[in-house]
């Protein structure tokens, strides 16, 4: 059984997607779960779906576990869990930024933690639906050495979701593209509060984007990352931003909608690297400050 933590709008894609009776919800501490989670799903192709999602009971031994909570979140959900987990049962990290799955790996050295990048659209317009927005891809690869071995078993698994799933010996390299464009994006449509076609033209990215670029591109060639130059950067973040353009970025949905945001994951991260690198990051400080000033944490 594959157990789930985190019942957004990714962990009920996955919940949906993956074969009936093999997924559970995990409850989190002090949750007292209903009989199971019920929503409607709708599909790639328009159809939808009622799905109900039991919740893990303590009889059940799952052999997989999917986190998809908040970046933010991951840790103290994790904590509370893992003491009742089989050391060698897999764990797959699906956080957006950088920063909290390389904390869960330090934290449990000898596990097998995996990390996810994945490209699948999934938004919740209201509690009890999930729609299946846009077909993407899943890039899974090992955080610690312990994860070599569950890469192979753990994409095919996935896979049996008819979504796309692939293997990656690189993984923080595909964590580190998507994180790119996530600072350049993200920010900007939450403190323009605009969809992200939006902020090609609007004054605030033209004035900001290149300097962001240069201290990405910085901090991507000191951490090993290299290979992509500030200009180069600036071209994928403002291809992605026009490619989607109508969508509205997580981050400014979190704002919206009153919830914490991932900042500290996605440029507030690349603060705490230049720190740590001596490399200045005063874009990434602003754009983190100003987020920040807007939003509940
Ligand atoms: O965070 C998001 O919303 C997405 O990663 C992206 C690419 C900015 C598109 O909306």
């Amino acid at each position: 059984m594959i157990a789930i933590l985190g019942a957004g709008s990714l962990g009920r894609l996955w919940a949906a997607s993956l074969p009936a009776h093999d997924t559970a919800f995990i409850p989190r501490p002090g949750q007292t779960p209903t009989e199971s989670v019920t929503y409607r799903f709708q599909a790639l192709d328009g159809t939808e779906r009622p799905v109900a999602i039991p919740w893990l009971a303590s009889t059940d031994r799952p052999d997989l576990i999917l986190v998809t909570t908040k970046a933010g979140d991951t840790m103290q959900a994790i904590e509370g869990m893992a003491a009742a987990l089989p050391v060698m049962v897999p764990i797959v990290l699906f956080q957006n930024g950088l920063g909290s799955q390389q904390a869960v790996a330090e934290r449990w050295p000898g596990r097998p933690i995996l990390a996810a990048s994945t490209t699948e659209g999934a938004n919740r317009p209201s509690p009890d639906s999930v729609i299946h927005a846009g077909a993407g891809e899943t890039w899974v690869g090992a955080l610690t050495d312990a994860g070599q071995s569950h890469v192979a078993p753990v994409v095919e698994r996935l896979a049996t979701s008819a979504m796309t799933v692939h293997a990656e010996h690189h993984i923080l390299g595909r964590l580190w593209q998507k994180l790119v464009i996530n600072a350049g994006i993200n920010p900007f449509t939450a403190i323009l509060d605009c969809p992200n076609g939006d902020i090609v033209t609007a004054d605030f990215f033209q004035a900001h984007i290149d300097d962001l670029c240069t201290e990405i591109a910085q901090l991507m060639a000191a951490s090993g990352q290299g290979g992509s130059d500030a200009p180069a950067l600036r071209t994928r973040i403002e291809a992605v931003a026009r490619a989607t353009a109508d969508n509205t970025s997580s981050m400014r949905s979190d704002m919206l909608q009153g919830r914490p945001t991932e900042i500290d994951y996605i440029n507030g991260y690349l603060v705490r690297l230049g720190q740590s690198l001596a490399i200045p990051t005063p874009v990434n400080q602003m754009l983190t400050e100003r987020v920040k000033q807007l939003s509940p944490r």
